[in-house]
């Protein structure tokens, strides 16, 4: 007989005829003359009820069938009794794959804690939060593709391993495969990379971008989808050492497109889940609620399927940085001194001022633009004030900063002063410069970070929480 998936079987209910099905066990209750399995084979957040008659297969089998044991089972479908399903399947035959002993097995049926689940990240895909979760983050990669396969954009593969730090985008990581004991030293007593590897010093990459533009300024409209590498020693519920961004960047886009599609991406996203993730957004939806029950209303999340409607269908406000400074100024957590960190123009803009902005002032999904030239990295357009270069940071409810991104500076002059000024090695970059030497158009792009946006969607508090195998500093487990 042919195996199938949970899920089709729970869509279709097909009742009076014979399925196999292969899984593991979420929990197994006794009744008077028959054991009642649920089983699970990570196609669905629901599990197949099974039905074992205790008389035929026995005690000696049951007591093994333990939550977290493996099993293959053949029986008849049939509508269920019971009131959780349509259809349930009375086994005729069961063969245990693998046992799970009750006393080691760590992932038992009742409520861990995220942080211990952690400590467990190899099993905790096993329990039904996380695997709602990745099954979230699937979807969501592919929405990525779709959207923008669907609009002509080339999915550009930049590479990992780069020579350049113009980025300035944070500590990098290096690259080598110098002895960490004794490197060879050049003259001045540093470490001589021209015996390295690749020749040069060499190292993780920040962002895709500097290539991504080499692409856009040909094909068109690309974007990258791929690790990012960051060693700042930020240990926040929204830093990764390592994790996943999406950068689109598009030849003869202004700001004001870049902006019209980076907020048509998120809804195309949130729209895609809510059509074709309900099943986990409905049980991620009530976990939250529980884990908020104690919280005071005011501080309680929307609803989870309500907020992603909600972002779905409103536009998000748009403002200056220089509006958001006035903005912040103006507001009583700023008059009462409720702020942490200094609100004034120039300043770069903390995660408490974002999340002012965004949920208590406009509430709702915010675009930020023209940022001081100061505080933004060097290949951003220079707007005519002088002042302040055509920058776009998209901020989210409860996270804050989820995409950032620019148009670009398309002026050889311009730029190459810019980055004199900022002390980027303008020979380094020579051709990354070539493409405002040749054939220079407007263009733009940003950048969305996967897990941020995985938050969002899913209500998870924690980005440790929606990337399977976590880089943070002093964790590299698994
Ligand atoms: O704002 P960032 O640094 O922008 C860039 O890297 C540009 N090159 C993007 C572009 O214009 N093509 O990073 C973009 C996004 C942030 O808005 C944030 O969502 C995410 O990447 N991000 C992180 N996510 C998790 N952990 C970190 N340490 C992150 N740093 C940035
Ligand atoms: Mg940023």
């Amino acid at each position: 007989m042919k195996r199938e998936k949970i899920k089709q079987i729970l869509t279709d209910a097909p009742t009076g005829r014979p399925a196999l099905v292969k899984g593991w066990v979420r929990t197994k209750r006794s009744a008077k003359n028959v054991n009642f399995i649920a089983l699970n084979d990570g196609s669905t957040i629901n599990n197949l009820q099974i039905v074992a008659d205790v008389e035929r297969f026995g005690e000696e089998l049951l007591k093994d069938i333990n939550t977290g044991a493996s099993l293959a089972v053949t029986g008849m479908l049939t509508a269920s009794q019971g009131s959780g399903q349509a259809v349930e399947l009375q086994a005729d035959s069961i063969v245990i794959y693998g046992k799970a002993d009750p006393e080691k097995f760590p992932m038992q049926p009742k409520k861990h804690s995220l942080e211990f689940l952690r400590e467990q990240a190899h099993l905790r895909f096993r329990t039904a939060t996380f695997s709602a979760v990745f099954r979230i983050r699937h979807a969501m990669a592919y929405a990525i593709h779709k959207y923008f396969n669907d609009r002509g954009f080339y999915y550009l593969h930049t590479p990992i391993i780069t020579a350049s730090d113009a980025e300035g985008a944070g500590q990098m990581f290096r690259v080598t495969t110098l002895p960490a004991k004794q490197p060879p030293l050049n003259e001045g007593g540093g470490v001589d990379f021209t015996q390295d590897f690749f020749g040069r010093s060499t190292n993780l990459t920040v962002s895709g971008q500097l290539e991504g533009e080499l692409g856009a300024t040909a094909l068109g409209e690309i974007y990258t989808f791929g690790p990012t590498f960051r060693a700042e020693n930020s240990n926040t519920t929204r830093h990764l050492a390592e994790f996943w961004m999406i950068e689109p960047e598009m030849a003869f886009y202004d700001i004001h497109d870049n902006m019209d599609l980076a907020e048509d991406f998120l809804k195309f996203l949130t729209k895609y889940a809510l059509d074709n993730c309900m099943d986990d957004l409905r049980f991620l939806s009530t976990r939250l609620q529980n884990e908020e029950k104690d919280k005071p209303a005011d501080q309680r999340s929307m609803e989870l399927v309500e907020k992603l409607q909600f972002v779905l269908n409103n536009d998000f406000a748009r403002c200056t940085y220089t509006e958001a400074i006035d903005i912040l100024r103006n507001s009583k957590t700023y008059q009462k001194g409720k702020f942490q960190f200094p609100v004034e123009w120039g300043v770069d803009l903390q995660s408490e001022h974002e999340r002012y902005l965004v949920e208590k002032h406009f509430r709702k999904p915010v675009i930020l633009i023209n940022y001081p030239k100061e505080i933004k990295a060097f290949y951003m357009k220079q707007n005519a004030d002088g002042k302040t270069v055509a920058a776009m940071d998209v901020l989210f409810p409860q996270i804050g900063e989820i995409i950032g991104g620019s148009e670009r500076e398309a002026d050889y002059d311009k730029l190459t002063t810019r980055m004199a000024e900022m002390g980027v090695p303008v020979e380094e970059m020579w051709w990354y410069l070539d493409t405002r030497r040749f054939g220079t158009v407007p263009h733009a792009g940003f950048g969305l970070g996967f897990e941020r946006f995985i938050l969002f969607v899913t209500g998870m508090g924690n980005i440790r929480d929606v990337i399977a195998f976590p880089r943070t500093p002093k964790n590299a487990e698994f």
